[in-house]
């Protein structure tokens, strides 16, 4: 059964130039509720351990570097489905595939800055909501 909790980041590029309200407003109106959230910045030891399964990739040190440029909204959200239908919100990872109606396709501008987290499994959403949350600041 699949589970009802996903975890995202709006990425530094998404804060930047100013959308945090609209891309919540399109997380809210897709039917998620948020249940953690925080505006942080992460340092390149934060970032890197974040994303330590592209460790080996070519693009890790321009990933860490970028998502530790400025700050972040790190969020937990809750729906029926959740990893796969927030997915399905955001878009394909590079913006110039991404569909109509998505965030990456609304909002991000290449493939290395392309707006928001999403995760990609029930077992990471728990992991990447943990690496970023205390279980004690969510509330039932
Ligand atoms: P995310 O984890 O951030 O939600 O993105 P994703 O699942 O759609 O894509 P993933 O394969 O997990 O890659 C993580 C992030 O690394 C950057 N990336 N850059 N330059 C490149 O070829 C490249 N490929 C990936 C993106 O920021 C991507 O979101
Ligand atoms: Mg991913």
């Amino acid at each position: 059964m699949s589970g009802n909790r996903t975890f995202t980041m709006i990425k530094p590029d998404a804060v930047k130039a100013g959308n945090i309200g609209n891309i919540l407003q399109m997380i809210n109106k897709a039917g998620f509720k948020i249940v953690a959230m925080k505006y942080t910045r992460l340092t390149p030891e934060a970032a890197g351990g974040f994303y330590a399964v592209h460790k080996e990739r070519p693009f890790y040190g321009e990933l860490v570097e970028f998502m530790s440029s400025g700050p972040i909204v790190a969020a937990i959200l809750e729906k029926d489905n959740a990893v796969e239908d927030f997915r399905t919100l955001i878009g394909a990872t590079n913006p110039a595939e991404a569909a109509e109606g998505t965030i990456r396709k609304l909002y991000a501008s290449s493939i290395g800055e392309n707006a928001v987290h999403g995760s990609d499994s029930d077992e990471n959403a728990e992991i990447e909501g943990d690496y970023h949350f205390a279980r004690t600041e969510l509330f039932a």
